[in-house]
């Protein structure tokens, strides 16, 4: 099932830090996973966080392939993750499902270092440079309430809010 993406601005949800997911393995999990990566393909994005999609738990999906026909999959499920090391910088264009539309640059580690647990409850540590780890970087900001756009200058960063309510008074931002 594809979900409605939340859109900033129109519900608390986006800037609340998340609840620790507790159980494991579940039929509802599974399907939450489920959808939660159709409706990542079905927006083109790279990632997505469960309160994005009105679910207020520490879970997100990646697929840094975008789900793209002619490369292989990479799916990724962090659940409760945690950034364990940081290294290096950079600097590149960012985007958020959430957020459609806009894309400024954002500057974040080079590499980073997850621990998480996988659908079962069981830890593991994954490594993720470049696009992987702006992604994870991205997508557990989600998980504490944080946006891309936070990691802007406030003058930008008031500048896109202002764009987006010109867009929800004009019903184009739902
Ligand atoms: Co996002």
């Amino acid at each position: 099932m594809v979900y409605k993406v939340v859109r900033y601005l129109n519900s608390p949800i986006l800037e609340r830090p998340a609840g620790d997911v507790t159980e494991f393995d579940t039929p509802e999990l599974h399907m939450l996973i489920e959808d939660m990566f159709e409706t990542m393909y079905a927006s083109h994005g790279i990632g997505l966080a469960a309160p994005q999609i009105d679910v207020p738990k520490r879970l997100t999906v990646i697929d840094i392939s975008g789900g793209e026909e002619d490369r292989d999959p990479e799916r990724i499920v962090l659940i409760n993750p945690q950034i364990v090391a940081k290294e290096g910088k950079q600097t590149g264009e960012e985007g958020c499902l959430s957020i459609p539309g806009f894309r400024e640059p954002v500057t974040r580690a080079r590499k980073a270092v997850v621990r998480a647990q996988d659908v079962k409850g069981v830890p593991f540590e994954i490594e993720g440079d470049e696009l992987l780890a702006r992604a994870i970087q991205h997508e557990i900001d989600h998980l504490n309430g944080v946006l891309f756009i936070n990691h802007l200058s406030a003058l930008k960063r008031d500048l896109i809010k202002r764009k987006i309510r010109k867009l929800q008074k004009a019903g184009d931002w739902e």
